[in-house]
């Protein structure tokens, strides 16, 4: 046996996303004290079994908790329980569901999405009525699901009382309500909530709730808060491959983020640096911050030009091509002093131009 070589340099640092940062260390401990002897597979695991105790515990007595591999298969396998094979699933044109999952919610789950404008990344709850009607057209794909990410694609949150008005419509109109939640760890933060007052309380059927982006390896959950909007939820998971054997090896590392207070650590730190990086940022000549930063992620217009120098020493990603709108996300193992260093290059660039 050989020991690994170290292929990266660990001092490396970008902007481009949190799926890009670290393992939290008290993660990979929980992976490590889980990995001894065997234990029954496919979630039938000491881990899994008290998984459902911390979600109940975060998201109220009613929530069940199924533990998935990643993003895009928590939001199909959720979609796809929550439909019938004529439905269509509402949601905002920005949404990661709609323009980054190789319209696998289309492909896998056989799903129509119908996209709403939502400039900021947020669903009106006005702005329904645009796609609520029609359920009996037999020509028309039928709305059954409004999908909203919390927080959102462009960085913004919405408010409990935003999501409440969106669940009493969709609900009025027969339609459910799916959270994407990948970092609604994020939202809660910011919003100074836990995760029962903007989901269970305010009326969320569903959510694909976050961890690899907020200090796990990987994994995501489905926690169904409305056993009644759900049907043939663990074969779903299944034929979407998002059955994970070794489940153990999931769970245990939600068991570290819930358990105790390491989800809000992560994410409040995070959040931290992005306000962080906003200040430092704001008032730069040709530096626009172009949104709220309530959440993780800075959006900022600059000349295309300072981009390209930019992005020559750090990784960060373009958002718009012809506005030349830039997005930074900071993560919980982002630094104080990565952010000051960051700042530094933009304003030495923008002095440089
Ligand atoms: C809002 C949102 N939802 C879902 C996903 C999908 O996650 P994954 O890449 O694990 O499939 C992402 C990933 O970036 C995301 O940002």
């Amino acid at each position: 046996m050989t020991d690994a070589t170290r292929r990266h340099d660990p001092g490396r640092r970008g902007f481009a996303s949190d799926n890009c940062a670290s393992v939290h260390p008290e993660v990979l401990a929980a992976i490590a004290l889980a990995n001894e002897g065997h234990q029954d597979s496919y979630g039938d695991d000491v881990y899994t079994t008290n998984l459902q105790e911390i979600f109940r515990r975060h998201f109220g007595q009613g929530a069940r908790a199924f533990p998935v591999f990643n993003g895009t298969g928590a939001n199909v396998v959720s979609l796809q329980s929550m439909t019938d094979r004529w439905d269509a699933v509402i949601c905002a044109a920005s949404s990661h569901l709609n323009t980054d999952e190789c319209a696998a919610a289309e492909k896998v789950a056989g799903i129509k999405l119908l996209t709403l404008d939502a400039p900021d990344g947020k669903i009106t709850v006005e702005s329904l009525g645009v796609h609520a009607w029609g359920w009996a057209n037999q020509h028309r794909a039928a709305p059954r699901v409004v999908s909203i990410t919390q927080s959102t694609e462009l960085g913004t949150c919405y408010t409990p009382d935003e999501v409440a008005r969106i669940c009493e419509r969709a609900h009025s109109y027969g339609m459910k309500v799916h959270v994407d939640g990948a970092r609604l760890a994020n939202a809660a933060a910011t919003l100074g909530t836990g995760f029962e007052a903007i989901t269970t309380a305010v009326g969320v059927d569903v959510v694909s709730f976050g961890g690899t982006k907020n200090g796990l390896l990987f994994g995501e959950v489905i926690v169904v808060l409305n056993p009644d909007a759900v049907r043939g939820l663990l074969h779903l998971r299944k034929a979407a491959m998002q059955l994970a054997s070794k489940m153990r090896f999931v769970s245990v590392q939600f068991e570290a983020l819930l358990g105790g207070d390491l989800w809000l650590r992560n994410a409040s730190h995070a959040n931290a640096m992005a306000r962080r990086l906003e200040e430092r940022v704001r008032g730069l000549p040709g530096v626009e911050v172009s949104r709220p930063v309530q959440a993780n992620a800075v959006f900022a217009r600059l000349p295309a030009e300072l981009t390209r120098r930019l992005q020559g020493r750090f990784h960060f990603y373009t958002w718009d091509v012809p506005t030349g709108e830039v997005r930074w996300m900071t993560a919980f193992d982002t630094t104080e002093a990565d952010v000051d260093t960051f700042a530094a290059a933009i304003a030495e660039e923008v002095r440089a131009a």
